[in-house]
């Protein structure tokens, strides 16, 4: 099980080093993947005019453009919501990025209510992410919500 207090103090103060959105989701996935075990992929999307375009990861080269709607990264985008994903093979639309993917997860990043990123991490295990890693993702992403700075 992942430390996520520790994770979440870790992330804070390097938002409050620096809130840029560059600085800190490059630092924050690199986190993620030294932090959370058996990962092959974190990092996050951008919603950049009107479509999820890569931003800062760490792992495979992954898909540039993801449209709302589109695979598990476009799906939680539209609905605003967090997608768990157990089985990737069994959720229609997946795109597969790294073939090593077996299970994921995706947060919504927002201001306001707008969504303007995901967090996306994928694992090389089937049924990955329990309850306990959303909401230690979820408390993460609040975290980076309160913090970031877009511009
Ligand atoms: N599997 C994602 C695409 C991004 S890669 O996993 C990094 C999806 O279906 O949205």
């Amino acid at each position: 099980m992942a430390d996520y207090r520790t994770l979440n103090e870790q992330a804070k103060g390097m938002l409050e080093s620096e809130p840029w959105y560059v600085a800190a989701f490059s630092n924050i996935s690199s986190l993620i993947m030294n932090m959370v075990p058996d990962l092959n992929w974190a990092g996050f999307y951008l919603m950049r005019k009107g479509s999820l375009v890569v931003g800062p990861f760490q792992g495979k080269p992954a898909c540039i453009h993801i449209a709302p709607g589109k695979g598990v990264c476009g799906t939680a985008a539209l609905r605003n919501e967090t997608v768990v994903v157990p089985d990737v093979h069994q959720f229609p639309g997946h795109i597969a990025c790294d073939g090593a993917s077996e299970s994921e997860i995706v947060i919504p990043i927002r201001q306001g209510s707008l969504v303007r990123a995901v967090l996306d991490i994928d694992s090389p295990v089937k049924n990955r992410f329990s309850p306990e890693d959303r909401q230690g993702l979820e408390e993460l992403v609040r975290t980076i919500e309160e913090r970031i700075g877009w511009d």
